[in-house]
């Protein structure tokens, strides 16, 4: 924490404990901040989740950034999502990353001549105007997209906002649903740690062990030009992560037959929070949403029966090769947000987020097990607290009833985001800033949970609109 921090936040015997935010002129100082960090990394048509680690447009990142930036401006908002959905492959994947041509190649690795979209991609559909990568990230969009139209319907309508998304997102989510159920079992899996988005986190240690790293001469990393070597996955990680890519590339980006395949509980929870979202868009647009909603039960009871760990009272991932992966990780707590899980599920998840494997003394959410044997507290997702997590978090409590829970972490939050400078991620203990500084998701969201203090998620069935 910096100088500014003392004045808002002391160190108790139980943690850090923090003024609430309630005076006007904090909260405006604290908007006008985060809204110059989207407008620095706004690039015309999208927005970078940093000028320097991350200087193209990432699939999750944007959708986050949508839901901030609806604050600021519908309109850019809505431009976001059209963006990274105009990327699209013809098989349905939205990209993990859409490359903005004017980049250098050199500025980020693995780089378009790695993935080579347009070649390797083309008998899934890739497309031709943009180069792309080939895999995907969590499918927030349809949840964001919801948001973003709610922020405005009449600027949404007048430009036909939903009409133009809907069909993009619907065969998004056909693609997961049809060709990523590898296990058989209703749930997706996802093919590439980057794919479930927290890259280096210790449950995937053990499928990752599998993998023969590639030759360390044979890339060169472009993130420790920009990141501190010890807040970064490590070169072993590295060299698995792109064997892994490489691999996927050499097959033409189809199927799922590699050696990583892993049913994750934060992705599969926020494909179901988006589906119940698509419902609700479908409806907006006059057509029937009840079978979505349907779909997104069936999809939360796949949920519970596959991934839920009664002993740990939290959901673990399923290695389709390897069985259950019994790592603690913020992952499991994320199915927080579906409204529609059994109460005890969602008892349980509030109480282990009160215990000892998570309650840091921020009182954000660490990325995994304070008490894990992997936890180091800078390095990614191997303990940092990060604050999408946070957020999704804050939102599931907030659905649950859990109201004082919710406000302490939203407390948390925002001071944690202001006086790291908006950082990437932060130690969860100290709240001291890792990764980049001025990171989009983090403006954004903390423009969220400044503006939307009810949280109205619309993430389950409730609501009078079934189609
Ligand atoms: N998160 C990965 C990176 O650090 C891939 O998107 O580059």
């Amino acid at each position: 924490m910096d100088r500014t921090a003392q004045l808002t936040a002391r160190v108790t015997e139980r943690g850090i404990a923090y003024d609430a935010p309630s005076t006007a002129s904090w909260s405006a100082s604290l908007h006008v901040r985060a809204a110059r960090v989207l407008a620095a990394n706004w690039t015309g048509g999208s927005t970078v989740p940093s000028r320097s680690l991350y200087p193209h447009q990432w699939s999750w990142d944007s959708a986050f950034i949508a839901i901030g930036l609806r604050h600021l401006s519908p309109l850019r908002a809505q431009t976001e999502l059209e963006t990274l959905l105009a990327a699209q492959w013809e098989d349905g994947r939205v990209p993990h990353i859409v490359f903005s041509p004017s980049v250098p190649l050199d500025a980020y690795f693995p780089s378009p001549d790695f993935w080579r979209s347009s070649t390797a991609g083309r008998a899934a559909g890739a497309p031709r105007t943009v180069q792309t990568s080939g895999i995907v990230q969590p499918p927030v969009h349809a949840l964001a997209a919801w948001l973003v139209h709610r922020a405005d319907p009449g600027l949404s309508r007048a430009r036909g906002f939903l009409a133009r998304v809907y069909p993009r997102l619907a065969t998004w989510h056909r693609y997961l649903l049809r060709r990523r159920d590898l296990g058989g079992g209703g749930l997706v899996s996802v093919v590439h740690p980057w794919e479930q988005g927290m890259d280096n986190s210790p449950c995937w240690d053990g499928p990752l062990a599998r993998i023969t790293p590639a030759a360390a001469r044979s890339f060169r990393r472009a993130d420790l030009d920009h990141g501190a070597p010890e807040d970064r996955p490590t070169d072993l990680d590295y060299g698995r992560y792109v064997r892994l890519a490489a691999d996927y590339r050499d097959g033409e980006y189809a199927g799922g037959g590699g050696e990583f395949a892993v049913e994750d509980p934060s992705f599969n929870a926020l494909l179901i929070a988006s589906e119940h979202a698509l419902a609700r868009i479908a409806a907006e647009l006059g057509a029937p949403g009840a079978a979505r909603h349907a779909r997104a039960e069936r999809l939360t009871a796949a949920l519970v029966d596959r991934l839920w760990d009664d002993a740990s009272a939290m959901f673990l991932c399923r290695d389709l090769r390897g069985g259950t992966i019994r790592e603690r990780s913020v992952s499991g707590l994320v199915p927080l947000l579906l409204p529609g899980l059994p109460r005890e599920v969602a008892g349980a998840l509030a109480g282990t987020l009160r215990g000892p494997h998570f309650a840091a003394r921020t009182g954000l959410v660490p990325s995994y097990d304070l008490r894990g044997p992997a936890f180091e507290p800078n390095r990614y997702w191997r303990g940092p607290a990060w604050f999408n997590t946070a957020w999704l978090v804050e939102r599931g409590l907030r659905a649950h009833g859990e109201k004082a829970a919710a406000d302490a972490l939203r407390t948390a939050f925002l001071h944690t985001a202001g006086d790291s400078g908006f950082a990437e991620y932060v130690d969860p203990d100290t709240g001291e800033a890792c990764g980049a500084p001025g990171f989009g998701w983090t403006a954004a969201l903390t423009l969220d949970l400044l503006h939307d203090m009810d949280g109205a998620m619309e993430t389950g069935e409730e609501g009078g609109d079934r189609g």
